[in-house]
């Protein structure tokens, strides 16, 4: 295991994802959790992420009392990135000050001959890689070694091989095929050290995930004991189900919630593939009056997001009492599609052992579950990424109809109608912009390569003229993005005559609609949804 140690850096997720990409199995942790925690994950390399704070800030967070010992007794590997490796330095009594030269974005280093963070095609060579600090490094703890410097002259990176500590003043993590301004050289490095240097075996398979999961289930779930799943037709519930009911059978019930926020005749197509492709039974639940009651009048984002979780959470408890009718026993675990953005982003509260990066929205399967809940959760994705999520599902057979879709939100619709979802016929609206919008992009065959897709209802109208009418209409933004994960993402290009085509489609088809706006923010400053 290669455990991320995280002090708040907004690419601490890519360092973990760049690691499972070399088939080894990393997982991330807040960087203040207790030696014992660490210890008990017993991992072979522990990376030390970057982060926004001054290794001299007070309060500034930093590993536990004793894990440099730990580490060294127990032949653990330590690499510390940025932040990471200034709190090596200033542990062990080196200095670490304000540079001299703020260096920002991209940089070349010149690595100094072949060593641990490098191998024999690196050293002696020049590399681009991407920086982001204050502070440096001025003056190493004994032992230590410079093995490359920025051609400013600063140190770039250091190693004490003895003591099997190491550390990288940039971000190996930022890089991507179509971004070589970042650290295009880094995978490489990152691969040299965990592979060749700590002789980390490169052979997690998702199978293992499958078989561990399984194991797991079987484990928390008793003989006489039920399991309820909310499935909603995208690819984490499906996924999730499909997991659970192989280690428990019918043990599992599955439930559909219309809460009155789906899209153009979701419930009706959904209810159907379930039937015809996944075999597993489902009950629907009409609930759209009382998830609609609850939101009327609240226009605020984070208000709606808890709101739909707590009602969610109401719908599955009546759904567990009536099987309790049936079964003669109540469920006692819900299952959830959770995936590992949803834990990263919602900045679950201190001690829960996960990363600690700000909160950005309540995803409202980790967020916005009541404290007094009675069923018990089962999260068997909270550790993957989308992408994980997939080939899972391909090992479990799950069709491809539910493996391809976009990715839809639990908050449904009202995270799509920004301000008060009730309002009017603007769900009725972004609807039938919605389904134009998506048929158009399954049309011209673009609905794989994009990795979501779908309307955005404005709460402003504006005037426009309409078969010799004026008119005071809504506006409509469409949005279409590309992503490896949900966490970061660039807008999809289309072609004009596209575009042309399609908003000429929406403007005479959807009564109330004079305009239409495309969004072409990426993720970050945006995210992905608009609330
Ligand atoms: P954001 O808007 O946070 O979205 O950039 C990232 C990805 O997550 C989806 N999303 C959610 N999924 N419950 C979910 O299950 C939620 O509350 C939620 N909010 C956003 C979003 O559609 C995108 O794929």
């Amino acid at each position: 295991l290669v455990l991320i140690l995280d002090y708040g850096s907004q690419y601490t997720h890519l360092i973990t994802r760049r690691i499972r990409q070399l088939s080894v199995l990393s997982l991330c942790v807040s960087g203040t959790n207790s030696l014992d925690s660490i210890a008990k994950l017993n991992p072979r390399v522990v990376i030390l992420s970057g982060g926004p704070h001054s290794v001299h800030a007070p309060g500034a967070p930093s590993f536990p009392d004793g894990f440099l010992e730990y580490a060294e007794e127990n032949g653990v590997f330590v690499l510390g990135i940025c932040y990471g490796m200034q709190l090596i330095v200033q542990k062990l009594g080196g200095v670490v000050d304000v540079g001299e030269k703020q260096e920002y974005g991209k940089m070349e280093i010149a690595v100094e001959g072949e060593w641990g963070l490098y191998g024999a095609e690196a050293a002696g060579g020049h590399q681009v890689v991407w920086m982001s600090h204050g502070d440096e490094a001025v003056k190493l703890p004994e032992g230590f070694t410079v093995v490359a410097r920025s051609l400013q002259g600063s140190v770039a990176a250091i190693e004490n091989r003895s003591r099997r500590l190491y550390g990288l003043q940039y971000h190996p993590e930022v890089y991507g095929d179509n971004d070589v301004t970042h650290s295009p050289r880094g995978m490489e490095t990152l691969r040299h050290f965990l592979l060749d240097v700590c002789g980390i075996s490169a052979d997690w398979k998702m199978q293992d995930v499958l078989e561990e999961e399984v194991k797991v289930i079987k484990g928390m779930v008793g003989p006489d004991e039920h399991v309820i799943c909310a499935l909603s037709g995208g690819v984490d519930s499906t996924v999730a189900a499909t997991l659970v009911h192989k280690a428990i059978g019918d043990r599992l019930h599955c439930v559909f919630v219309d809460n009155g926020l789906l899209r153009y005749k979701e419930r009706e197509r959904v209810m159907s593939t379930f039937e015809s492709e996944l075999h597993l039974p489902v009950t629907c639940v009409d609930a759209s009056e009382q998830f609609l009651n609850k939101l009327k009048g609240v226009k605020d984002p984070e208000m709606k997001r808890k709101i739909i979780g707590h009602e969610f959470i109401c719908i599955f408890d009546q759904f567990a009492t009536e099987l309790e009718k049936i079964l003669g026993n109540k469920p006692t675990f819900l299952v959830q599609g959770t995936l590992y953005p949803d834990v990263i982003e919602s900045c679950p509260p201190p001690g829960s052992g996960m990363t600690h990066s700000h909160t950005i929205k309540s995803h409202h399967n980790v967020g916005g579950l009541p404290k007094d809940m009675k069923l018990k959760l089962i999260e068997p994705l909270k550790f993957l990424f989308k992408d994980e999520v997939r080939k899972l599902g391909c090992i479990l057979n799950v069709p491809e109809s539910f493996l391809k879709r976009h990715p839809f939100p639990g908050p449904g619709l009202a995270v799509r109608v920004l301000g008060d979802v009730t309002e009017g016929n603007a769900l009725e609206i972004l609807r039938q912009v919605d389904e134009i919008f998506i048929q158009a992009i399954k049309e011209a065959g673009l609905y794989d390569s994009i990795w979501q897709a779908f309307a955005v209802f404005l709460p402003v109208q504006s005037v426009g003229v309409q078969g010799d009418q004026r008119t005071h209409s809504h506006v409509v933004a469409l949005r279409a993005i590309t992503s490896e994960d949900g966490m970061t993402a660039d807008w999809y290009y289309f072609d004009h005559k596209f575009l042309i085509d399609v908003v000429r489609k929406i403007c005479n088809n959807v009564r109330g609609v004079n305009r239409v706006c495309q969004d072409i923010t990426s993720k970050p400053p945006a995210t992905v949804e608009w609330e």
